[in-house]
């Protein structure tokens, strides 16, 4: 299953790895006291039904057996439900989108939230008690918030730099760019001290490994501390939750290189995840179903203080499947797919990423737009000059990507001759792969051939010519396996009793090596030893990402398990795979005495012959 592995800066900040790891040992035990008690969330995952809480948002239906559902995926829009929900497993799974978890991961996609949001939510709408904080004594958890708590003193530390005698003319250099006062303050923008000693004795009392850690300072080679950031605009980065987890710092002085220096990544800062601003543009974002995307810290601070709030950036690097997915979170519901305006640098390096993000956007199934700024200008820059209303006129009047990327095309070919023509609504066929709606499809070629001028023949000649590009869609990895160590993994994962006759079998029988997903078998018998009860998080704990994978495919696969025959089904199955591993056996033993036969060693041949004897006499 795919939880978040942890969550940045919340009260509960690494709940999830702490239920990971409880869920391997011995717990969930409640009657002795010593034994550390469930953590929170599993405490509230075992009182909710996924089937009930997806049911709120989600009109299912009951499938055969009595604990699988099915409806119309609330994650991309469809027509015939390819949407599964497995009461017994507590899990989801669309096979239409692949998208697939548990009850929290659901509403958290479902609503935009974080993990501890999630919980939160959860437990309020059931009406179940919230501890105020869990695990403060886990050293995963204790490290995490040093590390936030560091970073805030340095926001502090930046912010009251800036307001003070010696920040004057970092304030000067804002107000130059049109940086209000409140903007300084709603942004938490700071300046970092010339001296490189601030920060480091400030925070000295971490002591060198969270210092270390933090990415705030730097080592010298006798051992001591420095900043990192010395006299730089400092913009704090945030995550979901908005606590400060890193820096972007701009140069002030002229020939400071970089011109932008972040923060390196770091427990709390994993660079492809994060957005710039994300905490304060996702309420907007999801009453308005857009979020627009910019280029650099400046032209958020400047495209939010317009009043259009739903903006973020990726902080210095480009933009990765992970943060599309966060934005897709808070512009797109119950299968409308939200919008996306690109508002990149009008250079080629942002034409470049509009290029780039315009596909990645496209694969999500979000609406994608381009606001282009004439005049070569940047957002910020834009905005200085023309006012905020202009701004806003600009962003209603953005054109849909097919425009955007017609008008790329009239410069490249010369669309003054019919070949021309032809080739530049070629160029941008490929795009149209990525929308999946035939027939939407067919109107974008078609207004693109429009815009183009190009002959209708030819539009429909070149969209037969293409497939149509679905989202991509994971290989199934149980696909491979054998038919009957499918049926056998899909009996232990429906029925309590077949698990337990498979485990007392297997514990028995020597045959987990020719079963080639004999991890997830040995994790199930480790369970059962241990006294754990079987669930899904107690097992997914013990089993790699591939693994995981194919035990949510398996129990949501139509393997026609008989509704109260899991137990018989799994007998058959374990003596057909028993058979299969004699016979690997004694063609491994067979290849051994034709290898003793080679070398002469004709005592050992007999010994192992009359092994083989005795198997084949046995089966
Ligand atoms: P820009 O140079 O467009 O930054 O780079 P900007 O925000 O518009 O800044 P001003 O207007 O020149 O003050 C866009 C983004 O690329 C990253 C930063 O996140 C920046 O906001 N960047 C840029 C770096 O990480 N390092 C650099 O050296 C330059
Ligand atoms: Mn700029």
């Amino acid at each position: 299953m795919t939880l978040r592995p942890f969550c940045l800066g919340t009260v509960w900040p690494n709940i999830h790895i702490v239920s990971n790891r409880l869920a391997v040992g011995t717990l969930r035990t409640f009657a002795s006291p010593q034994v550390i008690a469930m953590t929170f969330s599993e405490q509230l995952k075992n009182q909710l039904n996924i089937v009930d809480v997806v049911g709120q948002y989600v009109r299912l239906k009951r499938q055969g057996s009595a604990s699988r559902y099915v409806g119309l995926c609330p994650f991309h829009s469809e027509k015939t439900p390819s949407f599964y929900v497995n009461g017994s497993l507590q899990i989801y799974k669309c096979f239409g989108c692949d998208a697939a978890g548990d009850v929290f991961q659901f509403v958290m996609e479902h609503e935009g939230l974080t993990f501890p949001e999630a919980l939160k939510l959860l437990a309020e709408r059931y009406g179940i008690p919230m501890p105020q904080r869990a695990y403060a004594d886990d050293p995963e958890v204790r490290s995490r918030e040093a590390l936030l708590e560091m970073h805030e003193i340095a926001a502090e530390v930046f912010q009251k730099n800036l307001r003070s005698p010696a920040g004057a003319d970092a304030r000067q250099y804002l107000e130059s760019r049109g940086v209000s006062k409140e903007s300084m303050d709603e942004f938490r923008l700071g300046v970092s001290d010339a001296s490189g000693q601030q920060l480091a004795s400030r925070l000295q009392k971490f002591g060198p490994s969270l210092l270390e850690q933090s990415g705030l300072v730097l080592k010298r080679e006798n051992g001591t501390f420095f900043d990192r950031f010395r006299a730089r605009l400092m913009f704090p980065i945030h995550n979901e939750g908005g606590k400060v987890i890193a820096f972007g710092g701009r140069a002030l002085r002229p020939g400071d290189d970089p011109k932008y220096l972040n923060s390196p990544e770091t427990k709390l800062y994993k660079k492809s995840t994060v957005l710039y601003n994300l905490h304060r543009a996702k309420i907007e974002a999801r009453k308005n179903d857009r979020m627009i995307l910019v280029e650099g810290y400046m032209d958020v601070i400047g495209v939010y203080s317009a009043g259009i709030r739903e903006v973020v950036a990726s902080s210095g690097t480009s933009l990765g499947i992970e943060q599309v997915r966060a934005i897709k979170r808070q512009v797109s519901h119950q299968g409308t797919p939200g919008q996306v305006i690109l508002n990149f640098d009008p250079d080629p390096a942002g034409t470049r990423s509009t290029e780039k993000y315009i596909g990645s956007l496209l694969a999500e199934g979000m609406r994608v737009r381009v606001l282009q700024i004439p005049g070569g200008l940047d957002p910020d820059e834009y905005i200085q000059q023309n006012g905020a209303e202009a701004y806003q006129k600009l962003v209603s009047a953005a054109v849909s990507y097919f425009h955007w990327l017609a008008d790329r095309a009239k410069e490249k070919f010369d669309t003054r001759t019919a070949d021309g023509r032809v080739d530049a609504f070629k160029s941008l066929l490929p795009t149209v792969k990525y929308v999946s709606d035939p027939r939407e499809r067919a109107a974008q070629a078609s207004e693109l051939a429009e815009i183009l001028k190009v002959e209708r023949d030819v539009v429909h000649a070149a969209l037969r010519g293409i497939p149509v590009e679905t989202r991509q869609r994971q290989e199934d990895l149980s696909a491979s396996l054998p038919p009957n160590e499918k049926l056998l993994l899909g009996c232990l994962l429906t029925s309590q009793d077949a698990r337990q006759t498979i485990v007392e079998h297997l514990r028995k029988v020597d045959m987990l090596a020719a079963l080639q997903t004999r991890n997830i078998f040995e994790a199930t018998i480790e369970l059962e030893n241990a006294g754990v009860p079987f669930s899904m998080e107690a097992l997914s704990a013990r089993l790699d990402e591939r693994e995981k994978k194919i035990v949510t495919e398996v129990s949501f696969a139509e393997l026609g398990i008989p509704e109260d025959g899991a137990l018989q089904q799994s007998l058959h199955c374990l003596e057909a795979l028993e058979n299969t591993a004699v016979k690997l056996k004694i063609e491994e033993l067979e290849t051994r005495v034709a290898e003793l036969d080679r070398q002469g060693n004709m005592e050992e041949a007999m010994r192992v012959l009359s092994e083989i004897d005795r198997m084949k006499r046995a089966s």
